[in-house]
């Protein structure tokens, strides 16, 4: 790990002011629970975030302290306690930390981190950084088991968003899941299936709703080995 982004880590609830505020709970927004819910309503930071273009230098500064959990580049942990982030669309990524800054997306380790943002721009600069790191392919993979039915669920039900590479789609904000860990993912689609992640999309719910367990490792088991050639590293 990067020295300076761990001394960051440890130093700085105490040391930098502004963070007084991450102290405080992280608030909670009406997310999928609530019957108004809208998916991806456009307002708030985010719509200021998206209309702005990321500058690219800034972004790997304001990195810097992202990378003592996600690491320099961007490939998170094979375990799935933190997401793999390299060659992820900006738009997902700015809608994804403006959900958690919001808390429509409940993630407290990461929140105050998420708060060190100081405004859209750095939002819009962090997410073009992050885009440009290469897809690392040593991502943690599921056993290996029952890939075929992996394959056929994520043919009849997941590729017509996620596509055939799990290169996802930018301008829907459909997260690219090529290089993504198997352990995280299946938290994930978990979370979406029981209406713990409360800014799902209520499509892939209504998908992923009559999924047992069984079946949601074998998807995201066979997702685990996916690969986007266009953005994976060499
Ligand atoms: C203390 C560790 C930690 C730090 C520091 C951290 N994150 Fe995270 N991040 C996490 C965890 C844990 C998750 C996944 C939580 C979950 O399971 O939903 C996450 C999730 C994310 C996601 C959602 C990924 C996806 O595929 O939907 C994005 C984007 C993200 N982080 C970006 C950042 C950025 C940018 C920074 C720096 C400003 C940052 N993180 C700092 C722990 C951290
Ligand atoms: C209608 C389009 C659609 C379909 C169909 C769909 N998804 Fe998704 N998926 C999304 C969107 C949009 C998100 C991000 C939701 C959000 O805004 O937080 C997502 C998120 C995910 C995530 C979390 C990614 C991350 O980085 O956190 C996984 C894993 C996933 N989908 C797997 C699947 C699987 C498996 C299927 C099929 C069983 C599927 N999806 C079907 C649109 C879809």
């Amino acid at each position: 790990m990067n020295v300076r982004a761990m001394l960051l880590l440890l130093l700085l609830p105490w040391a930098v002011p502004g963070l007084a505020s991450a102290q405080a709970p992280p608030p909670k927004a009406a997310g999928i629970e609530d019957e108004g819910y809208v998916w991806n309503e456009q307002a708030g930071e985010k719509i200021e975030a998206l209309a702005l273009e990321g500058d690219v230098e800034n972004g790997e500064e304001a990195y810097e302290i992202c990378s003592a959990c996600h690491l320099p580049n961007g490939a998170g942990r094979p375990d799935g306690t933190f997401p793999q982030l390299a060659g992820q669309h900006s738009t997902v990524l700015i809608k994804q930390m403006s959900d958690i800054r919001a808390g429509l997306r409940d993630n407290p380790i990461m929140y105050p981190f998420a708060k060190t943002l100081i405004d859209p721009q750095e939002l819009a600069d962090v997410s073009a950084y992050i885009e440009t790191l290469a897809i690392p392919s040593d991502n943690g993979k599921g056993p290996g088991t029952d890939l075929d039915e992996g394959k056929t669920l994520y043919d009849a039900n997941c590729v017509s968003c996620h596509g055939d590479y799990g290169e996802g789609d930018a301008q829907k904000y459909y997260p690219v899941l090529a290089g993504q860990h198997y352990e995280y993912m299946l938290r994930q689609i978990t979370d979406i299936r029981d209406g713990r992640r409360r800014n799902a999309n209520p499509e892939m719910v209504e998908v992923v709703k009559p999924y047992s367990d069984e079946e949601l490792a074998a998807v995201a088991d066979y997702m685990s080995r996916l690969a986007w050639p266009a953005r994976q590293a060499k």
